[in-house]
């Protein structure tokens, strides 16, 4: 299976799942934009360019609706369009209701959850104006299903980021 051309955002890509995604589809022949809060993401991006692949690093905190309408358009500016998006980044610190605090609530939420929406709609709305199909992948977890004690926010934000 070739990707030759079609370029794909991938949130969270300078580690862990998101980054094995972003090697996989590199090797496939696609332009890859790492979207990431971490700097490792540019030092990935810098390897893989030198090994020949077509990356972009793209920093950004996915809690921000302006830095995802920003994504978008850079994305657009530097590969000329965008196919897939994987709405991958997220965090997983957690607690029971009575330990967690509506301060790390919202966070988790912003991150896990209102994120998704925000790079979905932008993508969407791109991909309307244009009259092009795309691929969303949205990064849920076993809690999108089933409920854990201790994972109060976390189980909350999976379930909503694929039943939306
Ligand atoms: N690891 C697992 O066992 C597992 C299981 C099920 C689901 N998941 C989900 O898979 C996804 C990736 O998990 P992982 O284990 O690879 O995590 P990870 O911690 O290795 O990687 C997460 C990446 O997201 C980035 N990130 C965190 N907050 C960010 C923000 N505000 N803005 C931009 N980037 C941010 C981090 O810098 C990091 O590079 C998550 O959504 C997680 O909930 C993981």
């Amino acid at each position: 299976m070739s990707f030759k051309n079609k370029t794909i955002i991938i949130t969270g890509g300078a580690s862990g799942i998101g980054k094995a995604t972003v090697e996989k589809f590199c090797h496939l022949g696609a332009n890859v934009v790492i979207a990431d809060l971490s700097d490792h993401g540019q030092q990935l991006s810098d390897s893989l360019n030198t090994a020949g692949h077509k990356t972009l690093f793209f920093k950004i905190n996915v809690a921000s609706e302006d830095e995802n309408k920003a994504l978008i358009e850079k994305t657009l500016q530097h590969f000329g369009g965008l196919d897939i998006i994987f709405a991958n980044a997220g965090i997983a610190q957690d607690g029971s209701i009575d330990q967690l605090d509506f301060a790390h609530w919202k966070r988790l939420i912003d991150i896990n959850l209102s994120a998704v929406y925000l790079l979905d709609k932008y993508a969407i709305e791109y991909w309307l104006k244009e009259n092009k199909a795309g691929v969303i992948v949205n990064c849920g977890s076993i809690h999108s299903w089933v409920g854990k004690s201790g994972l109060t926010a976390y189980s909350a934000s999976k379930k909503g980021g694929v039943n939306y």
